[in-house]
């Protein structure tokens, strides 16, 4: 492979099989121990509509998806006409040959008969296994591991699905041989990455609940959190744990917030309208200092909005979104390995600060499949809350000097006590006297005060005493992309550093603050219209960024920020 890495884009229409050869090609390049980084966009219909793959292989560290792709591969005439534009000269363009594309010049060409093939074996739905094995002869995808892949795949729709589209492979593979290859888009024979683990964000958030020792889920299916869900119903009974499909996200919330007062690890997935189902449970929560975590997948809103498609437009709501004066910790994730640690963060800190807690992912990061290191379990901390030790009169609500105060299970002989969302004494029992819903909000905020120092500082990416021309700070999935477009600038002599708040609430507003020191100007990139984090900042801070916000229901690239950057010098 003459370049740092290969992009591959499959696109055709949803029902065609695109996620399926895509997803077939990166766990083939990841078993040949290439790291990968992929993206799928699909349409909300379960049939029809405009579906696309892109994955990106390479031996270094894969921040993002890239800009554009080295490889295109098209099930059909219109992703042809979706995509022609960004088919750029030294691309490779591989097709069914059901159409005749303008093939633009300086592009190589691979015009495959995906359709004819499969019509020919009697199994139209093998297209996609007609493009996978012409794909893997001209590219040098292993054959052996998409072989064996395929099977794992299908195995469960019939011996004889199985066969046809092992001979469907094969017939693509063999048409191919009849090209010249592409020496410059070759994949090496193998990587170099090794005690890896290939997983999606949502499989990996469940991943991280089952090593912070989940005990209880429930959630209400939705678009994009879904998986997270099917991840822990596979695993979670396996450690004794219960997962409960609930009728709503009401009662999910509810369910979450009453397993953990009984003494439980306890946790919900939703995106972004099951979150303002779930506003009022998480008032109640903050009022009778539940632990209790929530993890958003953010996808386009408001409403039912853009189901399938990114966005990063719930920060607001999960930092503001509740009645009375309440406050919850908000986390957001960077990236597949994030998925796992700061689940196993969130569910740490809604223990330590018996708090709830929310975690944000985002529906780019949900379906986006990443090699990532195996879990060191020794490295990582799990945290119980603080319990009762049976000493002296039980109070629940005892006002100790960090306002974390011992929790009982129900039952707990000597520590009965009353669970209200009322305002309560030092025992719980209800009391609405000024002087203690004073005292008692007080305590219930300032037990958060020691988070933004306890917590992992956000990561400059820089020097942090240089002095630069711009600042980028970035949050949630955007980071990997401000990552690569930081790199890019910094080899043109661009002076140029990044901030990586992970903590977004409470703000790390001291770290803001020095990061902002040596920085001329501070550029805030998000996908979402408002700039959500640039409010929060200038809410919070003395900053005054420039904000670069995104919302078409895709990511940034590399590309648009080194470009903003550049702009703005
Ligand atoms: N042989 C046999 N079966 C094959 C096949 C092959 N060669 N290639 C694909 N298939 C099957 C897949 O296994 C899958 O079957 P399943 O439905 O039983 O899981 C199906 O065909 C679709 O293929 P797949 O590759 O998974 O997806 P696709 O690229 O065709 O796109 C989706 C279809 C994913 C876009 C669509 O099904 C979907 O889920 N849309 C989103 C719906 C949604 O979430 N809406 C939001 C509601 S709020």
């Amino acid at each position: 492979m003459s370049k740092h890495d290969l992009i591959f884009r499959i696109a055709g229409d949803g029902g065609e099989g695109v996620i399926s050869c895509g997803d077939l090609i990166a766990a083939a390049c990841a078993r040949s121990g290439f790291g990968i980084f992929t993206f799928k966009t699909f349409p909300a219909e379960v049939r029809g509509g405009y579906a696309m793959y892109q994955m990106r292989s390479g031996s270094e560290a894969l921040h993002n998806q890239g800009d554009g792709f080295d490889i295109f591969c098209a099930l059909n005439s219109e992703a042809y006409e979706i995509n022609k534009t960004n088919l750029l000269p030294d691309t490779a363009f591989v097709y069914d040959d059901t159409f005749s594309p303008d093939v633009p010049e300086g592009v190589s060409a691979f015009p495959i008969p995906m359709t004819q093939l499969s019509r020919q074996l009697g199994f139209k739905k093998a297209k996609n296994m007609v493009a996978l094995g012409a794909l893997s002869r001209l590219f040098n995808v292993a054959a052996n591991h998409l072989k064996e892949l395929l099977v794992d795949r299908f195995e469960s729709k019939g011996e004889k699905v199985v066969e046809a589209n092992l001979e469907a492979f094969d017939q693509g593979y063999g048409y191919a041989a009849t090209f010249e290859l592409r020496q410059d888009l070759q994949l090496p024979a193998a990587g170099k990455a090794t005690d890896v683990i290939m997983l999606s964000g949502n499989e990996a958030i469940g991943l991280g609940a089952l090593i912070a020792g989940l005990d209880f889920y429930s959630a209400y299916p939705i678009t994009p959190a879904t998986e997270v869900a099917k991840y822990l119903a596979l695993h979670l009974p396996k450690r004794g744990g219960t997962m409960i499909q609930a009728e709503d996200e009401i009662a999910s919330i509810s369910q979450v917030v009453g397993a953990s007062f009984g003494g439980k690890k306890a946790m919900t997935a939703t995106s972004g309208p099951g979150l303002s189902l779930m506003s009022e449970m998480l008032g109640f929560a903050f009022m009778s200092e539940t632990p209790a975590v929530v993890v958003d997948v953010q996808r386009g809103g408001p409403s039912t909005g853009l189901p399938t498609k990114h966005e990063q437009s719930d920060l607001l709501a999960a930092v503001y979104g509740s009645h009375g004066d309440a406050v919850r910790i908000v986390l957001s994730v960077e990236n597949v390995a994030d998925c796992i640690h700061m689940t196993v963060d969130a569910l740490n800190l809604a223990q330590t600060y018996q708090s709830p807690v929310i975690l944000l992912s985002d529906s780019s990061l949900a379906f986006s499949t990443q090699t990532v290191p195996v879990p060191d379990l020794d490295a990582i901390e799990v945290v119980e809350r603080k319990r009762w030790t049976g000493e002296g009169e039980y109070q629940r609500y005892e006002m100790s000097t960090d306002c974390i105060s011992p929790m009982a299970d129900p039952g707990t002989p000597c520590a009965m006590h009353i669970a209200t969302g009322l305002e309560h004494k030092q025992d719980g029992r209800a009391a609405f006297t000024p002087d203690n819903h004073q005292e008692m909000s007080a305590k219930r905020f300032d037990k958060l005060k020691s988070l933004p120092s306890y917590y992992k500082a956000a990561e400059v990416d820089g020097d942090a005493g240089t002095e630069v021309d711009i600042g980028v700070i970035a949050w949630g999935s955007t980071i990997g992309v401000v990552r690569e477009a930081i790199a890019r600038l910094r080899v043109e002599g661009i002076r140029v550093k990044g901030l990586y708040p992970k903590l977004i609430w409470p703000m790390q507003v001291e770290q803001y603050e020095a990061f902002a020191e040596g920085c001329e100007q501070i550029l805030v990139a998000e996908v979402n219209q408002q700039g959500q984090l640039a409010h929060l900042i200038r809410a919070e801070t003395s900053l005054h960024p420039i904000s670069y916000t995104l919302c078409g229901g895709l990511p940034f690239s590399p590309d648009m920020i080194a470009s903003r950057v550049r702009e703005l010098l």
